[in-house]
């Protein structure tokens, strides 16, 4: 299998395939992900909850990312690995060009920010270090304190043209894509029709040029929290409380 590149997802925006996307934090997880031919692996900072335990993303931190970066990087070999840019790690351009070069140095192919119009500097500066960009708009778990919750966006007027410059902003200054997360789906597809290069979504309608999902939640391995978008093909968690239940008696038994 050929690698895919920021340009090959930026030119199946022309209706040729959908993109299909999933986070991975592990060598494991990226291997089987790359081996089953999926387009785009996203080291997220959602690790903040599936791997790490905490609440939210908002604890996450760069070393976190790089730490997970290598072992993913190890395992992906045909698909586009992207890594995020938790919070605190792009207050400036100068921090962000920083921070994404390490994200780069540890294997990653391209870099995810949150935000739009607010962050232009700082997705202009990552283009312009020659670092590709992917952008992420509509609900931002790293504002999740502030906002008091994951609210979906672009259900009123206001928000779809707030979204459509938002989405707009990412084009302009670089971006090879742009994930919507959480956005009403007459919106998502407005947004999609409205720029030039790919949309990913997530919770946000079949519109979109390509999907993204949390690993976790595709395979059934969070089961204490399963977004409403998120159909689990399977049962990983019950499956590890089998085997391990089994093991105990087992072990038991032997006693
Ligand atoms: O961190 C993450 O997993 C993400 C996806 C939900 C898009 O940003």
């Amino acid at each position: 299998m050929n690698k895919i590149t920021p340009n090959t997802i930026r030119s199946w925006k022309e209706g040729r395939r959908k993109i299909s996307a999933l986070t991975a934090y592990d060598f494991p997880t990226a291997k089987l992900l790359d081996e089953s031919g999926i387009d785009l692996v996203l080291v997220g900072d959602s690790l903040g909850m599936t791997v790490l335990g905490y609440p939210d993303t908002t604890q996450v931190k760069i070393e976190d990312m790089i730490y997970h970066t290598r072992a993913v990087s190890r395992g992906v070999s045909s698909a586009l690995l992207v890594a995020d840019l938790p919070i605190h790690s792009y207050g400036t351009p100068e921090l962000a060009v920083q921070n994404a070069g390490r994200l780069i140095s540890a294997g990653a192919d391209a870099v995810k920010l949150e935000g739009g119009q607010a962050c232009a500097e700082q997705i202009q500066a990552i283009t312009g270090a020659s670092i590709p960009f992917l952008g992420h708009i509509g609900m931002l778990p790293q504002h999740v304190l502030e906002e008091g919750g994951y609210r979906r966006k672009g259900r009123t007027p206001e928000q779809r043209g707030f979204l459509i410059e938002e989405a707009k902003a990412i084009e302009r200054s670089g971006g090879f894509a742009v994930v919507l997360e959480l956005v009403e789906s007459a919106t998502a597809a407005e947004i999609t029709r409205s720029i030039s290069i790919p949309t990913i979504g997530i919770g946000s309608g079949t519109g979109c040029d390509g999907q993204i999902l949390v690993f976790h939640d595709l395979v059934g391995y969070f089961p204490w929290f399963t977004p409403k978008h998120a159909k689990p093909e399977s049962d990983v968690a019950g499956e590890i409380r089998k085997a391990a239940r089994a093991y105990i008696e087992r072990t038991r038994g032997d006693s």
